[in-house]
């Protein structure tokens, strides 16, 4: 059978998956890396660890099949640098969680600079995307300045310096570059000004791309990389959603809703980004707006960690009133608050901690809580772009009977859960196989949820304790 391998290089693992032309998937390698976490505040992968990791995974589905084409998708704002001439990377992958840029981007922004960088890259400032990291390597790391001396030096995010290692071309595509900062939303090109103002040499990034094409031959193994893009997007790719309005939510590390739309839309301080959804060979680009929430299974985990719960199915149900009506509010700001309130310096809580709480309420007021904080970036998407209903989710944490059910509420619309693990390589496969000349199926299977209406009171009682936290953050 015709098998298209999807290489999903995410934030914890990456994962080989074989996709055929129904859309069915088969895991071949799925590889965790160190996340490495060197000061508060930093998150760095070993760039040799993760070409190691997709060495292995093209190793194994070549083992397994003779896949006939491959896509690679990435993850969106991660970045590093390395020479041009060895490409041997000069420093970590600063992740896209890491906010040591944190004061870098507050003095742009009392400068003013934010507007421009809003009209231009449709972003607003904040540590989150490329441009202040690869800036932040210029600044820090001596060999980088070295090598930009010399015309050697090469910045760029995760995808460019996998395709310049593995197939020789030094290349990005346009869904990773629009995470950038640094490209200009209406051209799709490096802008000018952009680049000046976080201090980023033009010269050192790659060119910019479709998200499909014949991108080369992937060394030492006769297979054609002909997709790469960034994972999330891919996943809406994956999700079947190719009209205006047609969304998708999915809960990883982080929880991120991306909602095709007809145009490029305008962008706001206070608004979801407008960001490329892909774009294929010869085509125009489609674009999209997206809204994260940092931290959602990245928040189990850690709760996890803690001793808040062993296993899974221990939180899978709850009976009663949900936790946050009553009893404690969670608010997920682990890594601080993304769209729309954009507060890195907002950390975690729960708050309204009682003699009577415990770790099961913890819990339950953990998984509402990211269900509330994906139910303000889903209410602000839809001021911009109206969703289709139902929306599908998908990510490890919709495997969470309790979390779907309170999700669905907290949006006030229905979702489906989707029964298919493994969208993002369905969405890097379906687009790798266009260019192969055959096709993979994105069709919408999955269990439908109808939301219930939210006691009163309770979504209340979120604002509050989430006002309460960027209060905390705000008086140092
Ligand atoms: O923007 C970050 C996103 O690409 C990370 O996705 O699935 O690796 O957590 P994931």
């Amino acid at each position: 059978m015709m098998t298209i391998l999807a290489i999903d290089q995410g934030t914890t693992t990456t994962r080989a998956v074989l996709v055929g032309p129904d859309g069915g998937t088969r895991i071949v390698a799925s590889l965790p890396h160190r996340q490495i976490h060197p000061a508060p505040g930093h998150v760095e992968h070993d760039p040799e660890e993760l070409i190691r990791n997709l060495r292995s995974c093209l190793d194994a589905a070549r083992a397994a099949g003779a896949p006939l084409a491959v896509g690679i998708d990435n993850q969106g704002e991660s970045c590093l640098a390395w020479d041009a001439a060895t490409g041997e990377a000069i420093s970590p992958v600063l992740v896209w969680q890491d906010d040591r840029t944190r004061d870098v981007v507050d003095r742009l922004r009392a400068d003013g600079a934010e507007d421009m960088v809003l009209s231009r890259a449709g972003l607003p400032l904040d540590p989150y995307f490329s441009a202040s990291k690869l800036a932040w390597i210029l600044r820090e790391i001596p060999a980088a300045r070295r090598l930009a001396g010399l015309g050697r030096l090469r910045l760029g995010t995760t995808d460019a310096f996998f395709r310049d290692r593995l197939t020789g071309r030094f290349e990005t595509d346009v869904t990773t570059a629009s995470r950038t900062a640094l490209m200009n939303l209406d051209s799709c090109d490096w802008d000018p000004e952009l680049c000046r103002l976080f201090g980023v040499p033009i010269e050192a990034l790659p060119p910019i791309g479709p998200s499909t094409g014949d991108f080369g031959t992937l060394a030492g193994t006769g297979l054609r990389l002909t997709a790469s893009l960034v994972d999330q997007q891919a996943s809406l790719y994956g999700h079947g959603c190719r009209q205006a309005g047609d969304g998708k939510i999915t809960f990883g590390t982080g929880g991120f809703a991306l909602v095709v739309t007809d145009r490029r839309m305008a962008a706001g301080r206070d608004g979801p980004l407008p960001t490329i959804a892909w774009q294929k060979a010869g085509e125009a680009p489609v674009h999209a707006l997206e809204g994260g929430v940092y931290c959602a299974a990245s928040a189990v985990n850690w709760a996890q960690g803690l001793g808040l719960f062993a296993g899974h199915d221990d939180i899978g149900a709850f009976d009663g009133a949900p936790a946050t009506l009553d009893g404690p509010v969670f608010v997920p700001a682990l890594a601080g608050l993304a769209c729309p309130h954009w507060d890195r310096r907002a950390r975690g809580a729960w708050l309204g901690l009682g003699l009577d709480t415990g770790p099961g309420r913890m819990m339950q007021a953990l998984l509402e809580g990211i269900a509330l904080r994906m139910a303000e970036v889903v209410a602000v998407i839809g001021r911009h772009q109206p969703l289709t209903d139902p929306v599908p989710i998908d990510g490890g944490m919709a495997a969470n009977a309790y979390f779907c059910r309170m999700l669905a509420d907290c949006l006030e619309r229905p979702v489906i859960v989707s029964d298919e693990p493994e969208l993002t390589a369905v969405g890097t496969a379906a687009l790798a196989a266009e260019v192969a000349g055959v096709a993979v199926a994105t069709p919408r299977r999955g269990r439908r949820i109808d939301p219930r209406p939210l006691p009163s009171g309770l979504r209340a009682r979120f604002d509050a304790a989430r006002a309460a936290v960027q209060a905390f953050a705000a008086a140092g």
